[in-house]
């Protein structure tokens, strides 16, 4: 029994169709695209699998823990939460207002730590949670990237803590820094998308299936905890 944040799109919806083909029933959480998690609900039962998608906005403290509590309930338990939900808000220094720094955190940062001690309350042995970070939480490789690299690298110690804090009871926490990856928040034909794949050792974005991949590894294994994991095809070697 899965919850993936943010899972109507891209490396969520990819993570949730991915979780359900290795045998997870899964919740997903979106904002705006309820169509969209429908089609994916729809993905996950077709492989056999249990699916329920609800909004809840990781932004807003009461429907970040909202969200555990309901897929908690639907599912019948919680045995993985995926914190994939992000935004990213880029641009220089002097151009970042005060509203755009605290939607960035409340999203990115207090929203999984909200998730994640919801969750941790609810998991029993075996219990995973999975955080999407991101390249720039390891290695900025321009300007631009205050306020988003901050957010990323919060998740960082967040992850680490969490692997302290729940290691006793079994439960297992992991971080996932994807590189360029082709979605609608970062497209591989956008404007910045040739200086992106340059950057990495493989020459080209990824895919959400790619990223997707590690986090079913990292629900699946239990002998990891409190390890960053990229996913960036070299961006930070
Ligand atoms: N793509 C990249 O190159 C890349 C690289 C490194 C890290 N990441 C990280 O990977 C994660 C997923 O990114 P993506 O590229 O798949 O993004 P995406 O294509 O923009 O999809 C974002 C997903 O998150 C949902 N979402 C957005 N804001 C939300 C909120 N406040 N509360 C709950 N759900 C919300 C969206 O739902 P709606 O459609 O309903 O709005 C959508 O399902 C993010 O944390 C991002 O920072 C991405």
């Amino acid at each position: 029994m899965a919850l993936v944040t943010g899972g109507s799109r891209g490396i969520g919806a990819a993570t949730a169709v991915r979780l359900a083909r290795e045998g997870a029933d899964v919740a997903l959480t979106y904002v705006n695209g309820k169509e969209a998690a429908q089609d994916v609900v729809r993905a996950v039962e077709a492989l056999g699998r249990r699916a329920v998608a609800h909004r809840a906005d990781g932004g807003d403290a009461a429907e970040a823990t909202g969200a555990v509590e309901r897929a908690a309930e639907a599912l019948g338990g919680l045995d993985v939460l995926v914190n994939n939900a992000g935004v990213g808000v880029l641009g220089p220094l002097e151009s970042l207002s005060l509203a755009d720094v605290d939607r960035v955190l409340a999203v990115n940062v207090r929203g999984v730590f909200l998730a994640s001690q919801a969750a941790a309350a609810r998991m029993t042995e075996g219990g995973r949670i999975i955080t999407i970070g991101s390249c720039m939480a390891q290695r900025v490789p321009g300007p631009g990237g205050t306020l988003y690299a901050t957010s990323k690298a919060a998740l960082i110690g967040l992850t680490k803590a969490l692997a302290r804090e729940l290691g006793g009871r079994g439960i297992t926490a992991n971080i996932v820094h994807p590189g360029p990856i082709d979605t609608d928040m970062n497209p591989a034909d956008g404007p910045y998308a040739a200086g992106q794949a340059a950057m990495t050792a493989l020459g080209r974005f990824g895919t959400a299936e790619e990223v997707a991949s590690m986090v079913a590894h990292l629900a699946t294994t239990s002998y990891v905890t409190g390890a960053e994991f990229s996913i960036d095809g070299g961006h930070a070697a």
